[in-house]
């Protein structure tokens, strides 16, 4: 292909395969080449409203360069924040709109969806995984991915379906390109999730993967942590609690399958009433 100076010298179909290539590397969200100051564009961004009722819809939104503009919270601040917000919910949906409100984690704009839970709240099982993947993210459900599939086929084998029990995550943005949250993120999220379980009110907590064990559990380790009940103080009463390896690391590890379903029949027995 002839190319003049400037011009793109790739075709169509390279770039096409080139997208694919970043997307399958996990590479879904474009950063500019340059930093903004989105402090600056933020208040740039933001005129003073004109008095008078906002009626319309959509008349009180705000520029989309303001609403992803991150909050500088300092992290004590943010935790602070967190508590009291999430200590104020006196319900699920309560707590979900604090969430949706919560300005002191930046996951929440770089996100597309909150994923706040998915199943039936108040069942006697509740499963807590790390963070949302890019289909979560789409979807504003946890676990309906690839590793989500394999959670429902887990549950099945036990006789269980995803109505039966109760899902989140410990942070509920899809943190970008799937890394994991780092301790500030966890740290400002970690009150709603304490809360989420408080208001759940399961029998039974199931952390999926090293990341939740350590956010609830305070441990680490989850190879040799896994499968051991233990009691979990939710602050209204003490239940039971496990650790099981994650479904999206039992698909690259397949082997360690044997020891979730150890795992799934320990908590099947536990659901029929073995001490
Ligand atoms: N992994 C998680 O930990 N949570 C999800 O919701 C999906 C994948």
């Amino acid at each position: 292909m002839q190319t003049s100076p400037g011009s793109n010298p790739w075709t169509p179909d390279e770039l096409r395969r080139l997208v694919a290539w970043y997307a399958a590397m996990g590479v879904d969200a474009p950063l500019e080449e340059e930093p903004v100051d989105r402090l600056a564009a933020r208040t740039a961004a933001a005129p003073p409203r004109a008095p008078g009722p906002a009626t319309t819809p959509g008349a009180d939104a705000v520029p989309a360069t303001a609403r992803r503009a991150p909050v500088a919270v300092p992290a004590a601040e943010a935790e602070s924040l967190a508590r009291t917000t999430a200590a104020a919910a006196s319900t699920l949906d309560e707590l979900r709109a604090a969430l949706a409100a919560f300005e002191g984690c930046n996951l929440r704009l770089t996100a597309t969806n909150l994923v706040f839970a998915d199943g039936t709240p108040g069942s006697r099982v509740m499963f807590v995984g790390e963070a949302p993947g890019r289909d979560e993210d789409l979807q504003g459900l946890p676990f309906v991915g690839r590793a989500g599939q394999l959670l429902d086929r887990m549950l099945k084998a036990i006789g269980l379906a995803r109505s039966d029990v109760y899902i989140a995550n410990i942070v509920p943005w899809r943190p970008p390109g799937n890394r994991t949250p780092t301790p500030q993120e966890t740290a400002s999220c970690r009150p709603f999730m304490i809360r989420q379980i408080q208001l759940a009110n399961p029998d039974f907590l199931v952390c999926l993967g090293g990341v939740s064990m350590r956010e609830l559990f305070g441990t680490d380790g989850i190879l040799r942590q896994r499968g051991k009940w233990r009691d979990y103080d939710t602050g209204t009463r003490t239940i039971r609690a496990m650790a099981m390896l994650h479904p999206a690391y039992l698909l690259r590890q397949p082997l360690h399958k044997r020891l979730a379903w150890r795992d799934l029949v320990a908590l099947k027995a536990a659901l029929d009433g073995a001490p």
